[in-house]
């Protein structure tokens, strides 16, 4: 059958400042917290490749924007790298030569036909100020993100009418201080749910900056809520364990964007595990003030969980995990590569739920996508990569939003993940996203895969054939 997207409705893709740029050219002390997390643990990223050279997008832009346009790009979600944008940043003085550098880059993507949209972080917190005050866990942080973020409507306030304050702000503290799997690897839920509370507050005060100075156009922030589904929802014990998983996974960030609070569950679990941060008045009044115009929603797999197994371990530090156990359930579509389930149901039903329970906001698909290992296996003679498993796993999910958005739900977009290949957390280049393919044994070669074509003819129409999609 065929889906038709409502006009106003945009398809386009996303990427991100460290996975693509490479440090090219970059001033000496103005290394990014990604940057360090892949010197400290080098020999744990994937064949020890790291973002210092990354898609090599900082110098190859020109040539890489018409091809973001010939696979249908319509809107672009990039973002600032603020060790770049900002020169001193305790004085948070631009760097004029790298905001040039952003300047062209947006006239780039507008002479190109494609509207850009731009995030201030997708994790470059600058590593001076991770050493000097430990990141996010310190107001003066918070303070000088606001003024970077000030410095950056200012200077393209003109050309870019929608901004996002930060991409998936949870998963540093949660991935790095809570759960430890990436560098620094430890348990410290206090310091993880402190980082986690002052770039909520961050965003409110980015938030209240764009509004004060006026500048026409939205602004929001994108998140990665886990959409968590337990095993029977019939069962009083699943039930609870999805609770308490969506208090942490979904309502701690989507609440106070959208509703400009904290789900009461949240922070009673935080208090009676003597994890709940300082919160002050003034905190209270900013969350309130400052709701999203737009919210971003990455989403990729969905979160299954069940009842905790009697007498679990709480022994050491706090873990949200202690209220419930993951559940794997049998059958489950997987993308072995990287492990994550496929389940396009999930848009459907955040857009439903969206639309129910946080007023119908406007919202936007800002990543789904699917790395896939060994790419180079299913070129055909011309040498372009036939991934028509992207064109699948894609028309599914749009097929599910689409029902969704006939449904009344205000999703206005869907941007894949990624425009091009580029280097993953830990993963490097493994897993490829890119609907532009990027050729490690020929100098970086970019090629368009098959999926652009088909990306760029569902972008254009705003529609695509799909089966029906019936409850799985
Ligand atoms: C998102 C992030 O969570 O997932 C991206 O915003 C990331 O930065 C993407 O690359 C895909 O995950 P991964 O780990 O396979 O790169």
């Amino acid at each position: 059958m065929r889906y038709q997207f409502p006009e106003g409705f945009k398809i386009g893709a996303t990427g991100a400042g460290w996975q693509m740029e490479g440090e090219f050219g970059k001033k000496a002390g103005h290394e990014h917290f990604p940057h360090l997390m892949y010197q400290m643990d080098k020999e744990n990223w994937y064949q020890g490749v790291g973002p210092e050279v990354a898609s090599d997008h900082y110098r190859r832009f020109q040539q890489d924007i018409p091809l973001f346009r010939q696979a249908g790009i319509l809107q672009y979600r990039f973002n600032l790298d603020w060790t770049r944008f900002i020169d001193d940043f305790e004085a948070c003085t631009v760097n004029e030569q790298e905001a040039e550098h952003y300047s062209k880059y947006i006239d780039c993507l507008l002479e190109n036909g494609i509207e850009p949209v731009l995030c201030l972080e997708h994790w470059e917190l600058p590593k001076a100020l991770y050493e000097r005050y430990d990141g996010y866990a310190s107001r003066h942080t918070v303070d000088l993100y606001a003024e970077y973020a000030r410095q950056a409507f200012r200077r393209y306030g003109d050309r870019v009418k929608m901004w996002f304050c930060f991409n998936e702000p949870i998963v540093i503290p949660q991935l790095c201080f809570l759960d430890g799997s990436w560098w620094p690897k430890l348990h410290e839920p206090k310091r993880a749910f402190l980082w986690m509370h002052h770039k909520v507050v961050a965003t409110a005060r980015a938030i209240e900056t764009f509004r004060q100075l006026g500048r026409e156009g939205e602004i929001g922030t994108i998140l990665n809520p886990s959409y968590v589904v337990p095993r029977d929802a019939a069962n009083p014990g699943d039930a609870y364990a999805a609770k308490v998983a969506d208090a942490f996974y979904w309502g701690s960030f989507v609440d106070p964007a959208v509703k400009g609070q904290y789900p009461a569950l949240y922070l009673e679990l935080l208090e009676q595990n003597g994890c709940l941060f300082d919160w002050t008045q003034e905190d209270e009044r900013l969350l309130k003030a400052n709701t999203v115009d737009v919210l971003g929603v990455n989403y990729y797999q969905p979160m299954r969980v069940k009842q905790k197994e009697e007498g679990a371990d709480r022994s050491g530090p706090f873990h949200p995990n202690w209220y419930f156990d993951g559940y794997d359930m049998p059958g489950k579509r997987m993308n072995p590569f990287r492990g994550w389930e496929i389940y396009p149901k999930s848009l459907y039903d955040i857009g439903k739920r969206i639309q129910r329970e946080y007023g119908n906001i406007k919202w936007i698909v800002s990543e789904s996508g699917m790395g896939v290992q060994n790419e180079q296996k299913y070129k055909d003679a011309n040498g372009v990569i036939q991934d028509d498993y992207r064109i699948d796993f894609i028309a599914e999910h749009l097929a599910w939003l689409s029902k969704a958005v006939q449904e009344g739900s205000n999703c206005h977009g869907y941007w894949l993940f990624a425009s091009i290949d580029n280097c993953s957390p830990y993963n490097a280049f493994k897993n490829r996203y890119g609907l532009v393919e990027v050729d490690r044994e020929h100098g970086l070669e970019r090629r368009l895969k098959k999926s652009a074509a088909w990306y760029k003819q569902t972008a254009e129409s705003n529609s695509f054939c799909f089966d029906e999609v019936r409850e799985p």
